[in-house]
C-alpha cells in the first residue's frame, strides 16, 4: 500500500535519484521535478537528462516526472494542489558557488526564489507536510577559515583540543562573512525554511551538508570533486587544484547515507530544526590524499595542476559535526567512508565507454 506522495525536486540529480529509489522503496509513490537546469549552469556533459531516463525505466508505475521549474510558483501551485504530497524532499538547485557570480539573477532566483515558491505552495496546499531542505555548510560562509588551522605534510587540521576538533557545529555563526553568491542565496533560503517552522509551526528542516557524493553525481569541473576527480583518473583529463596547496579538507557523505538521515528525520520530524550533515571524522581528506587514494584504487595516475589562486570564500578545512542529529536520531548511522565511496565511483565510472565517462 502507498504510504502516499513525496515530491522531489532536482530528482534527476545526485540527491533527488538516490530519494526517489530510497523512498519509492519505502513505499511512497514519487513526484519528481527537474528541468536539467543543470546542463544550462555547467553544459551538456553535466545534464541530468540520462538520470531522468533511468528514473523512469526503473520505476514506471511509481514515479512521475515534470519538468516545471521551481521558478514557476503557479506550476508548482497546481501540483501541489493536485497531488498533497506529505513529504517534500527539496533538493533543486544551482549548486555551484563559482557559477553564481555569473548569473546572480538566476543563481537567487532558483535557490532562494524557488525554494520560498515550495514552502508556499506546501503551506496552502499541504501545511502538515514534512519539508526537507536541502542546505550548505557555505551557509557558514568562510568563517571556517579564521579557526586556527595547522598544516601538516597533506592536510590542513585542526588541534584535537579545539572545540571543532570532532567537525563545526550549528552553533558556527552564518553571519558577517563572505558566502560567495551561491552562499547568500542558499543562506537566504536555509533561513526561509527555518522561518517557515517557526513562524507557520511547519515541519521544517535545513540539513547543512557537507561534501556530498556518490555514483550518481554528474560530476564537473565546478561541482562534485570526488566524482569528478575519479573522471579524470579514468579519462587522463587533467585536474585543477586551486589554492592552499592542494591541502584543503572536504568531508564527503554518500548520497545514501544522506538520503537515509532524511528519512530517519521524516520519523520523527521536528519544526524549524537545523542540523550539519556529513562525512564528518569518519568519512574527510585532502585533495592531495584524494588523489593518493584514487591512483591507489585505479591503478592510474590523476594528472593535474596546481593554481595559486583559491576559489573566493572556500574552505580551507571543513569537517561537520553530526553530533546534534545523531543525538536526536541515534538509529541512523554511516554505511560509506571514503574509500569504500571512492571505490563504488571508481567501479561504476570504469564501467562506462570513455566517451560517456565525459558526457555523464
Ligand atoms: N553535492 C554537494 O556536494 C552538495 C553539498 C552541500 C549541499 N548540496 C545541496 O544539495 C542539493 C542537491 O545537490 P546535488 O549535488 O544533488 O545537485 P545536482 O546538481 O546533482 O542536482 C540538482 C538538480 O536540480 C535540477 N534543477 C536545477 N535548477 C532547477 C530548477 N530551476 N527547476 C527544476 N530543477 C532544477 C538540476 O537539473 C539537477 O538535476 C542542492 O540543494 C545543493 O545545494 C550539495
Amino acid at each position: 500500500m502507498s504510504k502516499g506522495v513525496a515530491v522531489i525536486t532536482g530528482s534527476a540529480g545526485l540527491i533527488g535519484s538516490e530519494s526517489v529509489s530510497f523512498f519509492i522503496e519505502k513505499g511512497f509513490d514519487v513526484v519528481g521535478i527537474d528541468n536539467d537546469m543543470r546542463a544550462y549552469f555547467f553544459g551538456k556533459e553535466a545534464s541530468t537528462q540520462w538520470m531522468r531516463e533511468r528514473l523512469l525505466e526503473k520505476h514506471p508505475k511509481r514515479y512521475k516526472h515534470y519538468d516545471t521549474d521551481i521558478r514557476n510558483f503557479e506550476e508548482l501551485a497546481k501540483l501541489f494542489k493536485n497531488y498533497k504530497p506529505g513529504l517534500i524532499i527539496h533538493s533543486a538547485a544551482q549548486p555551484s558557488h563559482d557559477w553564481a557570480a555569473k548569473e546572480p539573477f538566476t543563481d537567487f532566483s532558483v535557490n532562494a526564489n524557488g525554494t520560498l515558491n515550495l514552502l508556499e505552495a506546501t503551506r496552502q496546499f499541504t501545511p502538515d507536510a514534512i519539508f526537507i531542505y536541502c542546505s550548505t555548510n557555505k551557509v557558514y560562509g568562510d568563517t571556517p577559515n579564521r579557526l586556527p588551522l595547522v598544516e601538516t605534510a597533506k592536510r590542513w587540521e585542526i588541534d584535537k583540543k579545539h572545540q571543532y576538533y570532532e567537525g563545526i557545529d550549528e552553533s558556527m555563526s552564518i553571519d558577517n562573512c563572505l558566502h560567495s553568491l551561491f552562499g547568500a542565496s542558499k543562506a537566504a533560503a536555509d533561513i526561509l525554511v527555518q522561518e517557515y517552522g517557526r513562524y507557520f509551526g511547519m515541519k521544517t528542516v535545513c540539513l547543512r551538508g557537507g561534501c556530498l557524493t556518490g555514483p550518481a553525481h554528474s560530476g564537473t569541473r565546478l561541482h562534485g570533486f570526488l566524482s569528478y576527480l575519479v573522471r579524470c583518473a579514468i579519462t587522463g583529463v587533467t585536474y585543477h587544484i586551486y589554492g592552499y596547496k592542494g591541502k584543503q579538507v572536504r568531508d564527503n557523505i554518500h548520497s545514501f547515507d544522506f538520503v537515509n538521515s532524511i528519512y530517519h528525520f521524516s520519523l520523527d520530524p521536528k519544526v524549524g530544526e537545523v542540523y550539519n550533515m556529513g562525512g564528518s571524522r569518519h568519512s574527510n581528506c585532502s585533495i592531495l590524499e584524494a588523489i593518493d587514494m584514487i591512483e591507489e584504487i585505479s591503478g592510474k595516475k590523476v594528472n593535474y595542476v596546481y593554481e595559486e589562486q583559491n576559489r573566493i570564500g572556500d574552505h580551507i578545512w571543513y569537517i561537520s559535526s553530526v553530533k546534534k542529529f545523531q543525538k536526536d536520531y541515534p538509529a541512523w548511522e554511516y554505511t560509506y567512508d571514503i574509500k569504500k565511496m571512492i571505490t563504488e565511483i571508481y567501479e561504476v565510472q570504469a564501467q562506462l565507454p570513455l566517451d560517456d565517462v565525459m558526457e555523464k
